[in-house]
């Protein structure tokens, strides 16, 4: 396939590394920041030469960007994370020219195989009321806020199929907790790229479902395998990377 990379910047590498080891051509890495990468634009030829673009850039970029890929039909997958006040217009132009674009602000597929465990688990325990259900994430000690975004997604897919808990709680505790509230622990300090842990405890005994990141290549991987989907499956539409992972894995769950 033939890929041209939107953003050159940390991810940007990534994506090139495992294009590369997966047998694609990179068509052009583009890039604004001179001597970035090898064009500071995205021009009419790059995209014409373009089977599917990979972009992990900022946000202010992105709506031009999905204009230009809609307008000749290339399949795209954004990683951008922040454009959410331009969604919904990025989503008229990508339905508009029918054409096709993933988006989502975690590509990692390990942290959706994470999610899709831990929503199976739940929805287990529903009819279990012996089963407790409790959410733990670490980070390092430089991250600013808590809990992390992927330990409130964990916790709203808890919500969504256990009927029995009702709101997360995420603050620390001077009371018993209720049985309705999900209590979701933040824990910071060293250099921990981050771990998020699910445990199903009862009186008799203890599960643990546990995703531990190792480094941003998940991300980067992630969104190969979204491109390689895209192109291969030739859906179309404004697709979330949770309709691309339900349709390779999660639906065999
Ligand atoms: N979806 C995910 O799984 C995931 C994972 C990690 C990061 N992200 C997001 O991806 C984005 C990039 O992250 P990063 O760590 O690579 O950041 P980064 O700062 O290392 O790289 C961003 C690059 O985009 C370039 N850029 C700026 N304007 C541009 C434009 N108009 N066109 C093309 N490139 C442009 C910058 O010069 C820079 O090189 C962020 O929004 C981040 O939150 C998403």
């Amino acid at each position: 396939m033939n890929v041209l990379i939107v953003g050159y910047g940390r991810m940007g590498h990534e994506v090139e590394t495992f294009l590369r080891s997966r047998n694609h051509h990179v068509v052009a890495r583009v890039d604004p920041t001179p001597g970035v990468g090898d064009a500071t634009e995205v021009s009419s030829e790059l995209l014409r030469s373009s089977q599917a673009v990979i972009e992990f850039s900022l946000p202010e970029a992105v709506l031009g960007h999905a204009r230009q890929y809609a307008g000749v039909g290339l399949p795209a997958v954004v990683g951008t994370t922040g454009w959410e006040s331009d969604r919904a217009e990025v989503r008229n132009l990508v339905e508009g020219y029918q054409s096709s674009l993933v988006w989502g602000s975690n590509f990692s597929v390990g942290a959706h195989l994470f999610f899709a465990l831990v929503e199976k688990a739940a929805s287990m325990i529903a009819d279990l009321p012996d089963y407790d259900i409790m959410v733990t994430e670490w980070h390092h000690k430089l991250k600013k806020d808590s809990p992390s975004g992927t330990a409130l997604t964990t916790a709203e897919r808890i919500l969504k199929v256990l009927p029995r808990k009702k709101e997360i709680n995420s603050e620390r505790l001077d009371r018993a907790i209720r049985d309705d509230e999900l209590h979701v622990a933040s824990v910071r300090g060293g250099a921990i790229p981050g771990i998020h842990s699910v445990l199903l405890d009862s009186a008799a005994d203890s599960l643990e479902i546990r995703h531990t990141a190792r480094s941003r290549s998940g991300f980067a991987l992630g969104a190969v395998l979204a491109a390689e989907w895209l192109v291969s499956s030739g859906r179309k539409g404004f697709l979330s990377v949770e309709d691309f992972v339900a349709d390779t894995f999660a639906s065999k769950l």
